[in-house]
């Protein structure tokens, strides 16, 4: 079966064509990537690809709690013990990067940052765990200045070098599932008049900005991005007026840039997003040169493959992942997967991380 074939990604030599798809597991003890993170993504490096967990590029992004930053030398430090672990294993690794934007709650931040937006559009319809008090409203945000944009962009240039230097495999830039570049890219949220906001290419500006940025910074065959179109989850808009030549707008101007894959993440299955208006990832492929990567409630080698014939270049896998570190061996085998335990997703610890053999 092609997905279990080795292939290629931008010149990098991946073993199987299976990524295992970023999730956030809240190990982080105090944001700073540790051992039992090295234990999990190389008991996980038989995937052909590793995404990691979104990776916060600064304080004023790191809105969830014991979420890994890339933003002090400590983090860099333990990003460069957790990948040489996935090098030794022979897997292949990719940073998430992103910044919260409105979906953060001050208790959450380290001292002294600031909840930022595009706009002062506060992310109301849910609330989000703290340590400390648990369920919170989250933050009303501040309007981004003009400032505070080049700042966030400079932070992604800066915690991409640093993780390439660290020994990074690449980036991959998260402008998906409702995050500060998502915040841009949606009506709802971006309510900018300047140059940020407006039409489909005002709102794209943030998000193509940054990435022609990280280019320059690293090189074009080390950069991924993700998006969510139609996505719902943090109270995004789902549908809007001019989603389609928004995805086109993105993959054109993507696709100038060369960068190694769009990824697009598919909330129907995993998040109870509603079926999508238009084959938006038939769009984004059409107007897109790299890999295309799709998935979403895959759970046999037979699913994987069917998206390999649908024009898709690799399967993303995510859930799966959690409880059966030795995945692509088990999908190959036809063996039965282990239940990933829901209690555990989000809790400090071994258990339901490393232990499930
Ligand atoms: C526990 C958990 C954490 C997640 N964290 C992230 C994340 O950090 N970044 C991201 O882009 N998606 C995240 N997702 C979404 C997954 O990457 C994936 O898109 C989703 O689980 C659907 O794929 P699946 O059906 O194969 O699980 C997360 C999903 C889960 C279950």
């Amino acid at each position: 079966m092609k997905v279990f074939e080795a292939t290629t990604l931008s010149g990098l030599k991946l073993k199987n064509r299976i990524v295992m798809a970023p999730m956030t597991r809240s190990r982080a003890i105090d944001n700073i990537p540790n051992d039992l993170m090295k234990e999990y993504y190389s008991q996980r490096s038989g995937a052909g690809l590793i995404l990691s967990e979104a990776t916060a590029v600064s304080p004023n992004g790191t809105g969830y709690p014991r979420i890994p930053g890339a933003y002090t030398d400590e983090q860099i430090e333990g990003w460069k013990n957790v990948i040489e672990g996935v090098h030794s294993n022979d897997g292949r690794f990719f940073v998430q990067l992103f910044h919260t934007g409105r979906v953060s709650s001050s208790l959450n931040l380290p001292e002294g940052s600031e909840t930022l937006a595009p706009s002062i559009v506060p992310l109301t319809e849910m609330e989000m765990y703290t340590d400390q008090k648990g369920m919170q409203p989250h933050d009303i945000p501040k309007e981004m200045s003009h400032d505070d944009i080049l700042q966030v962009q400079e932070e992604y240039v800066k915690a991409a070098k640093n993780l390439i230097e660290a020994g990074a495999d690449g980036i991959e830039i998260h402008s998906a599932n409702g995050y500060l570049l998502d915040q841009f890219l949606d009506p709802k949220t971006n309510l900018r008049t300047d140059r940020y906001g407006g039409d489909y290419k005002g709102r794209s500006t943030f998000t193509l900005e940054i990435t022609k940025k990280v280019v320059e910074a690293i090189g074009a065959d080390k950069v991924g991005i993700r998006f969510s179109p139609y996505g719902v989850v943090n109270g995004m808009s789902g549908d809007f007026e001019d989603i389609v030549e928004l995805y086109t707008h993105l993959s054109q101007e993507l696709s100038k840039m060369n960068i190694a894959y769009i990824h697009i993440a598919d909330q129907r299955a995993a998040m109870e997003a509603p079926e999508f208006a238009t084959k938006i990832w038939k769009t984004i492929g059409q107007n897109f040169n790299g890999a295309l990567l799709g998935g979403g409630d895959v759970n046999t080698a037979e699913k994987a493959e069917e998206l390999l014939n649908d024009g898709y270049s690799l399967v993303y896998i995510g859930r799966p992942f959690i409880a059966n570190p030795n995945l692509v061996d088990k999908l190959k085998n036809k063996e039965e997967l282990v239940q990933l335990d829901p209690d555990k997703l989000y809790s400090p610890g071994a258990d339901g991380y490393t232990d499930w053999e």
